[in-house]
């Protein structure tokens, strides 16, 4: 098999005595023209049993130095480096469709460590648990992971959401400022031109309103609330395709949001099952403010999607965080929060006391495995 545009030609190590199906550690050794192996690197090598035809791919998370007698005295010695892996799982070069497969039998002792290319990576990471590539992607950002293209050294590699998981449904958490409300006018902005299905945002602190300037094919639709005006009806009848429809309730007290977006839900939902409404994506800025019994109903209408945000996922209650099937996830401090987060983050809790701004931790279960990513900028932010 032609293993050209998966890996670069030369080895990186080789795999020690000790392997298991979870983790193996391996000998560095060093390339000559490349940069040298480092923690959070992709690496890949041969399938114990079936070979170069499926590639194992682990994760570096320790690099760790030990020295070791290399002649006939105590004093010759030579330093070597020693990379512990996390091992993600394997996949079938020769299926068309490369879900990324649970490893049965351990590596074999002495394997070659080798370096995947970006572009080879990139196709592998950005699949869903079917392992079939994503019919309409959106580019939140990048990974951390940095992998070396054919020409020149490393580079980040961008992470992919398939846009067909957010007509699921979806939460993006994290405490007050960590940037969610940053991460869904991204989302919006990705969605552009790419979905034609209607966008209703219900904005409670009149922060959308600046997409209408950078998106370019989307309309955007400012109702002001003023209940008079606009009464939940109209507001209804606004919703069309290709349009992000922004329902800014800033100047009403929190009660009276309540009020007035569970009327608006109430002929959303109405209109779903009065087919009078196409299926449409609706993002809720600050859900935990709207009654948990209008949720549950917007969530249980049929072609709806919802990206539900929140600073207290928690707060919302298991029967809605139950449906949630993608997970946008920034820092977060609170215990009951974290325990629930916990079950779902496998593997990367640990990190979400300590996200920084633009960093998230995506997860789901669609998602192949959580990864984090530091999400790009608003097109409004562009110095272009
Ligand atoms: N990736 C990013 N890069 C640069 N600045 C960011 C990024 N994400 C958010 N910010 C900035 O951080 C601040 C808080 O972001 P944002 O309003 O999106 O947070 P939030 O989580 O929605 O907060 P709140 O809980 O108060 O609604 C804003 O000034 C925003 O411009
Ligand atoms: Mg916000």
């Amino acid at each position: 098999m032609d293993l050209s545009s998966v890996r670069i030609k030369e080895h990186f190590g080789m795999a020690s005595n000790d392997t298991s199906t979870t983790k193996f550690t391996f000998v560095i050794s060093p390339p000559k023209n490349r940069q040298t192996i480092q923690k959070q690197d992709i690496i890949c090598l041969d399938h114990p049993i079936f070979g170069e035809v499926c590639q194992i791919l682990g994760e570096v998370t320790e690099i760790t130095s030990y020295e070791e007698v290399a002649g006939s005295t105590i004093r010759d010695r030579i330093g070597k480096l020693l990379a512990t892996t996390q091992i993600i799982g394997y996949i079938d070069l020769r299926g068309e469709n490369r879900p990324l497969q649970k490893l049965l039998v351990p590596p074999n002792p002495g394997s070659r460590i080798y370096m995947p290319y970006s572009a080879f990576l990139q196709d592998t990471l950005n699949r869903g648990t079917d392992g079939k590539p994503y019919i309409q992607s959106l580019c939140l950002g990048k990974t951390l992971i940095a992998a070396a293209n054919q020409e020149t050294n490393d580079q980040q590699l961008h992470f992919y959401l398939n846009a067909d998981l957010l007509f699921k449904h979806t939460l993006i958490c994290g405490v007050d400022g960590a940037g969610k409300t940053h991460t869904a006018t991204v989302i919006i902005e990705e969605l552009t031109g790419k979905v034609n299905q209607p966008i209703v945002v219900f904005d409670s602190n009149n922060e959308y309103a600046s997409i209408s300037t950078a998106s370019k094919v989307l309309e955007t639709d400012n109702v002001a609330a003023n209940p008079q005006q606009n009464n939940p009806k109209a507001v209804a009848e606004k919703i069309k395709p290709n349009q992000v429809t922004i329902i800014n309730t800033e100047s009403l007290f929190l009660a009276e949001k309540d009020d007035y977006l569970s009327n608006v839900l109430k002929d959303l939902i109405k209109g779903r099952h009065e087919k009078t409404i196409q299926p449409f994506l609706l993002i809720i800025d600050d859900a935990d403010n709207l009654s948990p019994q209008m949720l549950k109903e917007i969530l249980a209408c049929k072609e709806v999607g919802t990206i539900l945000i929140s600073s207290h996922p928690t707060l919302l209650g298991g029967k809605i965080l139950s449906q949630i099937q993608t997970l946008i996830i920034g820092k977060t401090v609170d215990q009951q929060d974290l325990a629930y987060l916990d079950n779902i983050t496998n593997g990367v809790e640990e990190e979400l006391p300590n996200l920084r701004v633009g960093e998230w931790i995506i997860a789901g279960v669609n998602i192949a495995r959580p990864t984090k990513i530091q999400i790009r900028d608003q097109h409004s932010e562009d110095p272009t």
